[in-house]
Formats: structure tokens, C-alpha cells, sequence
């Protein structure tokens, strides 16, 4: 295993974490000894068969939840159950917008809580319409829009924060493949401006190797970290042509495989 050089900045640490669920008077060990660390300006993919723990390790980096064992670190400082990091911010698997509010008042709404200026929110909220694709469905309600459309209004009301770091939780998983494509784009684009240090869960082996520097491979439950792959494609990336590639084919391959021999071992407990 290749030593980190000194100057790399370790954002989130994570060490032996363990959580066991108290459910139906049955104990369930979702996420066993895992442990990992991602780097500053990393994007790293949390890959794994449905119920290994993945929203688990997530929501106990969040600190919506409190692990049962092992500890996790946010720049150097251990975390605690419901105390959020201020710069973190959280992409939710199902789109949780407010219905009763419009487009740019969901966006804007943590500039809200924060108490800035309604002049500034206004210039912020605007450039992230406008970034997100959005332009002309300011005064829209989510309930008229679609579901690509819903999912970048999310993306943007965490981005508006600018938060360093970014957990996103399957964001695109009741997408259609086309409307993904889209949102890899959109998603890739504004990443590459800001370079936040990204943990992303997904279970699409597509998605994990068009958007991350590394996929961190999970084993059936009780999750621990089963492999580590690095996915060097070049940057920026086209989410589409990517796809065409060799390298692409090859790595999937590679990755498939044993992520298959998870989703098997998964079945059969
Ligand atoms: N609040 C809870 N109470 C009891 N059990 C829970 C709770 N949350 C999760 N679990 C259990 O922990 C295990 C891991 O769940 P988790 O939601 O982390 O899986 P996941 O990898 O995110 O799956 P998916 O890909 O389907 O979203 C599952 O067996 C689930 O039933
Ligand atoms: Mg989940």
C-alpha cells in the first residue's frame, strides 16, 4: 500500500467503526470494523449491495446517528452524535424539498437560517439557479417539476453553503439512466470548480467509476471496507464518453466481479 505524502490533508478518518440495530427484538450488525480515510478534494464512492450499512456510515459521519464502536474523525477532531460539523454538508437519497416552497426559496433557505442579507441571498440564490440548469423555474413548487429537476434543487440548496465536505446519499438512485447521465454532468461540472471532499454512496458501479478518484468497495453485512480501487480516468470527465472507453471497460470489469460476489453473499444471508 502506497504511504500518503505528509502534505496531503486528511479530511475524514474513520476507524473501526461498528453499529449495531436493536430491531424487532433481533440484533443486526449493519457495519462491522471499518475503517478508511479520504483526502482532501477527494471524491470517494461508498459502493455496496443494498443493506450493507452504507446510509449507516453516512448518517454516523453526519452524526445522525452514534456509532456503537470505533470512532470517526472530521479534520482531525472526533465527531459526536448529534453535533453536525459546521462545513458538512448532507445529500439525501429522497428528495426532500419543502412542497410549499418555491425553487429559489428551497435553495435559499439555509441562507436563511443563517440570517444573510436578502440582498445577497438573492445574488447567490440566482447563480445557482443558473448553474444548476434552472434559469426560469425560479417561482416553480417542486411539485412541477421533475425528478432530475427536484434532485438539482437539493444538490444546490446543500451547495449554497459551500460546504468543504459533501456526503450525498445515492442522489440520483430514482433516476432514469439518461436523467443520471445529465445530473453526473451537472454534478461533475460543479465539482471540478470547488473540489469538495466528497463521500458519495451509490450501489451503481457506473455512476462510482464516472464520478470518483476511488471506489471503496464494501462487503455484504455487516459492512467493513473489502477493497480500496483507485479510478485514475482523466479529469475532466465526460460522463457519456467516458463510458465508450477501454479503461472504463476494463475497471468495471474488475470491479464487478467482486461487488457481484457481494450482492451473492448478500442474497443468501
Ligand atoms: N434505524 C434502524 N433500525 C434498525 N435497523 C436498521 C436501521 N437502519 C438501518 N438498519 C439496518 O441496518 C442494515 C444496513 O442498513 P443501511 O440503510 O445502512 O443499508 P444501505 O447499504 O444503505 O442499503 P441501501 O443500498 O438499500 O440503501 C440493514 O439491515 C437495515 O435493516
Ligand atoms: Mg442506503
Amino acid at each position: 500500500m502506497p504511504s500518503t505524502p505528509p502534505d496531503v490533508r486528511c479530511r475524514i478518518e474513520i476507524n473501526g467503526l461498528r453499529k449495531d440495530f436493536l430491531a424487532n427484538g433481533r440484533e443486526v450488525v449493519a457495519v462491522d470494523d471499518a475503517s478508511f480515510r479520504i483526502d482532501d478534494g477527494e471524491f470517494v464512492a461508498l459502493l455496496g449491495p443494498s443493506g450493507c450499512g452504507k446510509s449507516t456510515i453516512l448518517n454516523m459521519v453526519a452524526t445522525l446517528i452514534a456509532p456503537t464502536g470505533g470512532t470517526i474523525k472530521v479534520d482531525g477532531a472526533p465527531v459526536s452524535f448529534g453535533k453536525p460539523v459546521r462545513h458538512v454538508g448532507y445529500v439525501f437519497q429522497k428528495d426532500t424539498l419543502f412542497p410549499w416552497r418555491t425553487v429559489e426559496d428551497n435553495i435559499g433557505y439555509s441562507l436563511e437560517l443563517a440570517g444573510v442579507p436578502i440582498g445577497e441571498r438573492r445574488t447567490r440564490v440566482a447563480e445557482a439557479i443558473h448553474q444548476a440548469g434552472l434559469d426560469g423555474f425560479a417561482r416553480f413548487y417542486p411539485a412541477s417539476l421533475s425528478g432530475g429537476m427536484r434532485q438539482r434543487v437539493s444538490l444546490m440548496r446543500t451547495l449554497i453553503s459551500n460546504p468543504e465536505i459533501l456526503l450525498m446519499d445515492e442522489p440520483f438512485g430514482a433516476l432514469d439512466t439518461h436523467t443520471k447521465l445529465d445530473m453526473h454532468s451537472v454534478l461533475l461540472g460543479l465539482w471540478e470548480r470547488q473540489r469538495q471532499t466528497v463521500l458519495f454512496v451509490t450501489h451503481d458501479l457506473g455512476e462510482a467509476l464516472t464520478l470518483a478518484d476511488r471506489i471503496i468497495l464494501l462487503s455484504a453485512r455487516p459492512g467493513r471496507v473489502k477493497q480500496d480501487f483507485r479510478v485514475d480516468f482523466p479529469r475532466p470527465r465526460d460522463a457519456v464518453a467516458l463510458r465508450e472507453t477501454r479503461q472504463y471497460a476494463e475497471l468495471f470489469s474488475k470491479v464487478w466481479h467482486s461487488l457481484g460476489e457481494e450482492f451473492a453473499r448478500s442474497r443468501s444471508t
